[in-house]
């Protein structure tokens, strides 16, 4: 074992991780945040999507021993200081961009990850930049329509489905 600290969502946190300790495991069950999903075992899914010293990674993915000293953010970051939803959570709940809720983390990382490299994409962008996401409830169309309207844009010419 291997005492590892990191940042998580601001605050310090460390722990004894063995070599082959993803970080989904680590967040999910050393930590007990368990907002960050695993719903697959070949780095498709991207329900374990969280930011690594700003970029979006899926945790699964991603030995902790590889990141010692980086900072974390997950899905339990997102909402603002007072506890109310940060943009992106509001927006996919406003445009009903989730159904069972377990690919939802995940794709919420990926739009911050998405929106702070390019703040106001195209629909064929948002499109592009989720291939690693797969949902299984929502067919896409309203997360995309979340992730636009989240980055300011008029959505009401989008039809909903
Ligand atoms: S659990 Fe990480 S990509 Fe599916
Ligand atoms: S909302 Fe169920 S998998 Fe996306």
């Amino acid at each position: 074992m291997t005492q590892v600290t990191m940042t998580v969502n601001g605050k310090a946190v460390s722990g004894d991780v063995e070599g082959r300790t993803l970080l989904s495991e680590f967040l999910r069950e050393g930590q007990r945040m368990t907002g960050t999903h695993v719903g697959c075992d070949t780095s498709q899914c991207g329900a374990c999507v969280v930011h690594v010293n700003g970029e979006a990674v899926k945790s699964c993915t991603t030995l902790v021993l590889d990141i010692d000293r980086a900072e974390v953010k997950t899905i339990e970051g997102m909402a603002n200081a007072d506890g109310s939803l940060g943009v992106i959570q509001q927006a996919f709940q406003d445009h009903h961009g989730l159904q069972c809720g377990f690919c939802t983390p995940g794709m919420v990382m990926s739009a911050a990850a998405l929106l702070k490299d390019n703040p106001k994409p195209s629909e064929a962008e948002v499109r592009e930049y989720l291939e690693g996401n797969i949902c299984r409830c929502t067919g896409y169309h309203n997360i995309v329509k979340a992730i636009m309207a989240a980055s300011g844009q008029d959505v009401a010419p989008m039809a909903a489905e």
